[in-house]
């Protein structure tokens, strides 16, 4: 462990976090720029799947979550505007820390607060793409890559080295 920051603590997002959530968001990811409006989306359909890392008086990440189908994909940069009824799955859409709140542990202690939230909504898999070399991390988090024809080409939508990759909840 080694983040140069140490006092940080997940808390759930608030609507005034919003704008420092989009600016976090076009620092960390700047290859998969979404919109103000995506956040906004995301944290107005579920609202307890959001979190922000807080120290002092400052954000230092996000992590957003939500309902969604297995298998399938949602586009990247676009609203979601309602959870399908078939949402069976537990999705996470993203999670992102700047760069001084890395390697301290943080990412893995937000997982298992979605998991948790996942569990208590009555879902038994979480799922999520894989960008930005982070498949390993994910793996850690006891994440499996899936292989499925019908995600390929949504896949290669948000990079070529992209992977679905599913948990099961126990
Ligand atoms: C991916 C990310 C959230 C991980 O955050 P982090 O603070 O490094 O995570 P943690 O400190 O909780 O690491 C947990 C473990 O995963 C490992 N790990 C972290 N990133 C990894 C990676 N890319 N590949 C392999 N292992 C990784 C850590 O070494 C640590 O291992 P340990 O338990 O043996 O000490 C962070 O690097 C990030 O914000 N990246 C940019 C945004 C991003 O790519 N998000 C994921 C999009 S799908």
């Amino acid at each position: 462990m080694s983040a140069a920051v140490t006092n940080a603590d997940w808390r759930h997002m608030h609507a005034d976090d919003l704008t420092m959530v989009y600016e976090t968001g076009c620092i960390v990811h700047p290859d998969y720029p979404e919109a103000k409006s995506v956040f906004e989306d995301r944290f107005n359909l579920y609202p307890k799947g959001c979190f922000v890392l807080q120290a002092g008086q400052g954000q230092l990440g996000y992590a957003i979550s939500h309902p969604w189908p297995a298998f399938t994909i949602p586009a990247l940069n676009v609203e979601l505007c309602s959870i399908p009824d078939n949402a069976k799955s537990y999705y996470l859409h993203d999670i992102a820390l700047l760069p001084q709140a890395r390697a301290g542990g943080y990412a893995s202690i937000v997982v298992g607060k979605m998991a948790e939230q996942a569990r208590d909504d009555g879902f038994s898999t979480m799922a999520l793409v894989a960008v930005n070399g982070s498949q390993g991390f994910w793996e850690r988090q006891g994440f499996k890559v899936v292989e499925h024809d019908a995600l390929t080409g949504k896949l290669k939508t948000y990079s070529d080295d992209a992977r679905y990759m599913m948990r099961e909840l126990i």
